[in-house]
């Protein structure tokens, strides 16, 4: 061998070695480094965030026993394990999530790298995790010297005039003001070592630097009441500033903040016209800095290329107003404005911690028609929101025209009855320059079908994509089962979850609504956590509670507030007491928790003064939306269907009540604990009392949801269980014939009451329906998301939309934690103990779950042959589990082959209800029993 073949071998060899699965199987690793649940974020206000990271390791029984945390001011002392700003020394904990940060004073601007190393069962440390970093924001009021500037003058003059149509048109335009285009030059002269804007562009912005888009999100900044809270996003454009002349220039669009409407269910609030705040920070290498802020000395036009735009009736672009190079230096503005120094919106300015609004995929139309001579319409093959890519090629002038819509009339042409008052529509003027291709900036619509008028010549597919546009949240979770009807409503979920992500958490996407309505997304929110990581999204969504929340408590069943509803109902308000528990289990936020506590009290004590006599009557929506009778009825008339407020109210008012005794032992507030456990008792004690009946063996009406509720939440007398589970079993049988009969509140909770006594059958019934009222009919109907009511191909379409997420109920927690068994247990947070607990049920044959938990990726997946039932199960290091095998006999039980009891790591615990339960470290296990055995 010569000497350079002699290296090459030795490398490959050295590389292989380091590849083989025996070498990795002992350094456990560090990975998926997160701060705040973000990964590596820029300007955040938390002075001390929450680190987080996943220990990796294939082998059995991996824990962490100590851990250390490096934080630096630069990556080269990072790189020389220096951590100035924090060394946390070797902690010995298990501690791997939610640590708390605990160095040096964090103040505006700084810039920290930082990494981790954890200790290994055996005391063995893993090498260094890569770096990452995170920065401060703008934390003290006084480092903003920004001011908010704009143009608050009217552009539209308004003739007076009692004409209705005229007054509608009029109405419409003056939400759709054109887009605000600002811009600034500026002059570096020295070395730039790093440059960071600070920008609130409200309602929405976009940002250019030398004419370059500043990053890849949308619809930005996230919602907020901008009278309490304004979100600035910083960014990093180092790369972007030259040591020369440059230029920065910000697009304003409306978004939420000028939205005036008034012909929706409520008054929308209007902030007033949209406003910039911005501050561009620029460190030299000699140490100096500058500062370019927003202030009158910045330009401003409205004659660009956005027309009109809105969030609800879409963007008018014409491209011949386009303005070559105007985020360029050297553009001539002399016909701009100066910009004028505006009102601040109110609220105030905060880091924006959520993970960004992106265009997460794209869609292909799958076929177009042509319904009317020139009318073409295009079919994306699913409901979806965001908008379209328009490629086109025509005359200057020739305007094509989009409009959206979630389904089409029977003559092929859209459908938009269930829009309401929004329109939905984008136009653009082409400019006449061989292809061009436009999709709007400040709008985005709910649609499957898009209609093309104007179009030069014939469009064809490739004339037209559709951008998904959402929160960017990493996907969690992954179902499959061998039930074809299962596996198509579970995939209509995920899209309609995905799609109300804006944000906030919204109610639809298409029609002229969008809010964030409390009720419909508080246990069901759980399930979502399984599908996406949305714990810095909900955690967001309850300070938009929390500011909300009047002096004397109340709680607006929209949050933000943009419609202001306080109704006192209990209902939609106890997601603010409800989400915090999610965010517990699944996450293990305590400090969500103490942040809200506050706010949960305060809204607990008000609510209190409604209680008399042991009972809450205080509702507004009733168990919303259960299945009606006549199929084109919004609401059922029907009384056996409804359930009563005090049930519904009581009901719910007890689970807060036991929630926030929950909270306050969390937080050692012993007194408060006692309060709400008492006040608990009395409701569940008034409850039984004046709404159970001994005779009939159920409370109130009966209803599914008066069963569901009391059932749920634990308030039946245990004597009385069997009698009022029987009844809804009945009603259920008998009645709805395996069919769901609940609404948005029973809706949360029946498919696990059922399942926890035994009842898997019926909700695998409701699972695999194809009749009405089922998810299984709305989807032989067309629906590729999941509608707003049962009955949403028949129903009236002033409350008709075809993609919420409310009806899912608790389906999407049953397929994880019940067909899959992936659940917390019950004694611990965040999945640091797991259990197991597969339940297979009729028909099913296999299910494949997975989740990727705060600790690393669960699995479990079962399968079901002629004689044996094999279940795989991942538990990730660090963790340990219960699990749950099926089966008569756990003498027969196999592991990976092996006899269980031979198997590592797996200890016999009992046999309970058909299962062999065990203890299990964490790792990979392959565990067999013989069908002959099994129960179902
Ligand atoms: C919304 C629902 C909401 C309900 C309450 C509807 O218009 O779309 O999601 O919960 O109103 O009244």
């Amino acid at each position: 061998m010569n000497k350079i073949k002699a290296v090459k071998f030795h490398t490959v060899f050295i590389a292989a070695l380091l590849l083989s699965p025996l070498a990795g199987l002992h350094a456990a690793e560090v990975s998926n480094l997160r701060c705040e649940y973000l990964s590596a974020p820029l300007g955040i206000d938390v002075v001390k965030p929450r680190l987080s990271w996943v220990m990796e390791s294939p082998l059995r029984g991996e824990k962490q026993t100590a851990y250390r945390v490096l934080v630096a001011s630069s990556a080269e002392l990072l790189k020389k394990d220096r951590g100035d700003v924090w060394d946390s020394g070797k902690v010995v904990s298990d501690q791997s999530i939610q640590v708390e940060y605990a160095g040096k004073t964090l103040e505006s601007r700084m810039r920290f790298y930082w990494k981790v190393r954890i200790w290994d069962k055996d005391g063995k440390a893993s090498d260094w995790s890569r770096p990452t970093l995170w920065t401060m924001g703008l934390l003290q009021p006084a480092d903003w010297k920004g001011m908010w500037i704009g143009l608050d003058e009217p552009l539209r003059e308004m003739p007076a005039t009692t004409n209705k149509a005229i007054q509608a048109a009029n109405e419409i335009a003056s939400r759709r003001l054109p887009a605000r285009w600002l811009r600034k030059e500026f002059i570096v002269g020295r070395q730039v070592k790093r440059a960071t804007a600070y920008v609130s562009g409200l309602g929405l912005s976009e940002l250019y630097v030398n004419g370059h888009k500043v990053g890849d999100d949308v619809l930005s900044p996230g919602l907020t009441d901008y009278h309490k809270r304004v979100f600035y996003v910083a960014r990093d454009v180092t790369k972007l500033v030259r040591p020369d002349r440059n230029a920065i220039g910000v697009i304003l669009g409306n978004g939420r903040y000028h939205a005036p409407r008034n012909k929706t269910p409520a008054r929308t609030q209007d902030y007033g016209s949209p406003k910039l705040c911005l501050q561009l920070e620029v460190e030299y290498t000699d140490g100096t800095r500058d500062e370019i802020v927003s202030d009158p000395t910045w330009k401003l036009t409205t004659a660009g290329p956005i027309e009109a735009n809105n969030e609800y009736d879409g963007e008018e672009y014409d491209a011949r107003r386009e303005m070559p190079g105007w985020a360029n230096a050297g553009f001539s503005d002399s016909g701009w404005m100066p910009a004028k120094c505006v009102s601040a919106p109110g609220g105030k300015l905060v880091a924006q911690i959520i993970n960004a609004i992106r265009v997460t995929g794209t869609l292909q139309p799958i076929a177009i028609t042509e319904p009317k001579p020139g009318v073409f319409i295009y079919d994306m093959g699913q409901n979806m929101v965001g908008w379209c890519r328009l490629h086109v090629r025509g005359p200057a002038g020739t305007i094509v025209t989009l409009r959206h819509a979630e389904t089409l009339q029977p003559d092929g042409t859209l459908y938009i009855s269930n829009l309401r008052g929004a329109k939905a529509t984008d136009a653009y003027t082409l400019k006449g320059q061989g292809r061009e291709t436009y999709e709007p900036r400040f709008t985005y619509h709910g649609f499957r079908f898009v209609e093309v008028t104007g179009f030069p010549g014939k469009p064809t597919l490739a004339s037209l994509e559709g951008c998904i546009v959402n929160d960017d949240l990493a996907t969690t979770g992954e179902f499959s089962c061998s039930q074809p009807t299962i596996n198509r409503n579970y995939r209509n979920m995920v899209w309609g979850v995905r799609g109300n992500y804006r944000s906030i958490i919204t109610d639809c996407p298409q029609r002229d609504e969008r809010q964030g309505w409390l009720g419909d997304r508080s246990a069901e929110s759980k399930g979502e956590a399984y599908l996406f990581d949305i714990a810095a999204l909900y955690a967001k969504w309850l300070q938009d509670m929390a500011d909300s929340q009047k002096e004397n408590g109340s709680i607006s069943d929209v949050c933000p507030e943009y419609w202001s509803l306080y109704n006192d109902s209990v209902t939609w308000p106890s997601s603010a007491v409800i989400i915090p528990g999610m965010l517990l289990d699944q996450y293990a936020d305590i400090g969500v928790v103490a942040r809200q506590y506050p706010s949960m009290v305060k809204w607990i004590d008000h609510m209190s003064g409604y209680i008399s006599n042991g009972i809450i009557s205080k509702d507004s929506y009733g168990d919303w939306c259960v299945p009606p009778e006549d199929f084109k009825l919004i609401h059922s008339k029907d009384p056996a269907r409804k359930t009563a407020k005090p049930i519904l109210a009581t009901c719910y008012f007890y689970d807060c009540l036991k929630l926030m005794r929950r909270y306050a032992t969390l937080l050692s507030k012993a007194e408060d604990a006692a309060r709400f456990d008492a006040l608990a008792d009395q409701l569940k004690v008034a409850l039984s009392t004046k709404f159970y009946s001994p005779e009939k063996g159920f409370y109130s009406n009966g209803s599914q949801t008066a069963c569901v509720l009391p059932l749920a939440f634990e308030m039946v007398p245990a004597a009385e269980h069997k009698r009022v589970f029987d009844h809804l079993v009945e009603k259920i049988t008998s009645e709805t014939k395996g069919h769901i009969g609940t609404g948005l509140i029973g809706g949360q909770w029946i498919n696990r009451v059922l399942t926890a006594d035994g009842r898997a059958d019926l909700v695998y019934g409701f699972a695999t329906n194809t009749t009405y009222p089922s998810w299984g009919y709305m989807a032989e109907h067309g629906a590729t998301t999941v509608w707003e009511l049962w009955n949403g191909d028949t129903a009236d379409p002033s409350m008709n939309s075809g993609n919420h997420v409310m009806l899912i109920g608790d389906f999407i927690i049953w397929l994880y934690e019940n067909l899959g068994g992936i659940q917390c247990d019950s004694g611990a947070i965040g999945f640091k103990k797991i259990v197991i607990k597969p339940t297979p049920v009729a028909d099913l044959k296999w299910v494949k779950a997975q989740y990727d938990s705060p600790y690393g990726r669960i699995v479990s997946s079962w399968k079901l042959d002629d004689s044996n039932l094999m279940l795989n199960v991942t538990v990730p290091a660090n963790t340990t589990a219960t699990v749950f095998m099926p089966t008569q006999n756990a003498a027969r039980l196999t592991e990976s082959g092996k006899p269980v009891e031979k198997a590592e790591g797996v200890k016999f615990l009992r046999m309970q209800s058909g299962a062999a339960v065990y203890s299990v470290v964490s790792g990979t296990y392959r565990f067999q029993s013989k069908f002959s055995e099994l129960t179902r």
